[in-house]
């Protein structure tokens, strides 16, 4: 793998497993039982220039959590890339005050090309419709631990991607992630004109999976190991394509889809944000206290994952557990109010 994290395609399957190793180890720092200050005297630049919740605070608590600080911007407005700055200049002047870089961009390829002008390690937190692979990564990792709860195993499981297929970063990504991984059915439900492109699918089945795609998800997926459903991405729609667009009610993945559709076993997961505003058709929240949603266990995950790129991109995956402490304060036993036992923190 590159110093840098920019695309699934510059990992390998011993990279992908080596990662998950480290991020299990991980695990008992990011539920803040433990502690580790092996990045003190690091700082991060947390460079976003889209919208971002998860991405932008999991990536700062990470860092933090290994003892790390950091240097945060937001938005257009208050960089100087407002004033016409390059990529090429901003990204050689940040470098000279951090020692790692996540930055999310609404162009595709931005983060690559920022990339290119630095020998600081650099993150894609997302660069437009091209990729997220921390997202990816995360998304992996959960079904790997839903399904070791549940006994079931990745070769010859059924995933299910629905909602923004054309424009959703993430399974373009996941997709890709995949393709390192044993044959699998993979269902791609999505409304006309926000199919996955084929050149990933493609690739897809070229490794070996077996792709089909529908427009409704009107059918029996009993057989579905896990649905992973994401919000349809209209900022990136063209002004044509907003007018003419409504995602029917038919599209949404609620609490009635998965009794009647799907099984008692089959998992929720979505990257969010999910819109929960009226009429807009995502994940239902009528979901929230169901076990089989594991949005906010994919979330908790994004800390460990993220650590461990950290620890893997900076050269301390092997050293970072060797001198962990107890945490001082009292973390709480359980996150959620509508969380399941089985991720209450013990
Ligand atoms: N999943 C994800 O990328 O979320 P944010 O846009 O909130 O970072």
């Amino acid at each position: 793998m590159s110093a840098h994290l920019l695309s699934v395609d510059s990992l390998s399957r011993d990279y992908v497993d080596h990662l998950f190793d480290v991020a299990r180890r991980m695990e008992p720092i990011a539920q803040r039982r433990k502690i580790t200050r092996v990045l003190e005297g690091a700082v991060l630049g947390n460079l976003f220039f889209e919208a971002s919740t998860r991405t932008r605070m999991s990536f700062h608590s990470a860092f933090s959590r290994l003892g790390g600080s950091v240097c945060d911007t937001t938005g257009f407005t208050f960089s100087s890339m407002a004033k016409g700055e390059s990529l090429y200049d901003t990204s050689r002047v940040i470098s000279g005050y951090v020692d790692a870089i996540v930055m999310r961009h609404p162009d595709l390829g931005s983060v690559a090309e920022f990339a290119a002008a630095t020998h600081v390690p650099v993150i894609n937190g997302g660069d437009g419709p091209g990729e997220h692979p921390s997202q990816a990564l995360l998304d992996l990792y959960t079904i790997n631990k839903e399904f070791e709860r549940l006994g079931k195993a990745l070769p010859g499981a059924h995933l299910l991607l629905t909602g923004d297929l054309r424009y959703g970063r993430t399974v373009h990504s996941l997709l890709k992630l995949l393709s390192l991984y044993p044959p699998m059915q993979i269902t791609l439900v999505s409304p006309p004109g926000l199919e996955m492109p084929s050149e990933l699918i493609d690739r897809a089945e070229n490794a070996g999976h077996r792709v089909s795609q529908r427009d409704t998800l009107q059918a029996d997926y009993s057989d579905v190991d896990v649905v992973y459903a994401t919000r349809i991405q209209k900022e990136r729609f063209t002004q044509e394509m907003v007018e003419g667009f409504s995602l029917s009610s038919d599209f949404s993945v609620d609490r009635a889809f998965l009794d009647q559709r799907c099984s008692t076993h089959t998992i929720a997961m979505h990257p969010l944000p999910r819109d929960s505003r009226p009429g807009a058709n995502d994940l239902d929240v009528d979901l929230n206290d169901d076990p089989r949603l594991a949005i906010f266990r994919q979330t908790d995950n994004g800390i460990p994952v993220r650590m461990a790129i950290f620890a893997t991109l900076m050269g301390v995956a092997d050293t970072f557990d060797r001198d962990l402490r107890d945490v001082g304060w009292q973390p709480p036993h359980r996150i959620g109010v509508d969380d399941a036992d089985f991720i209450a923190l013990k």
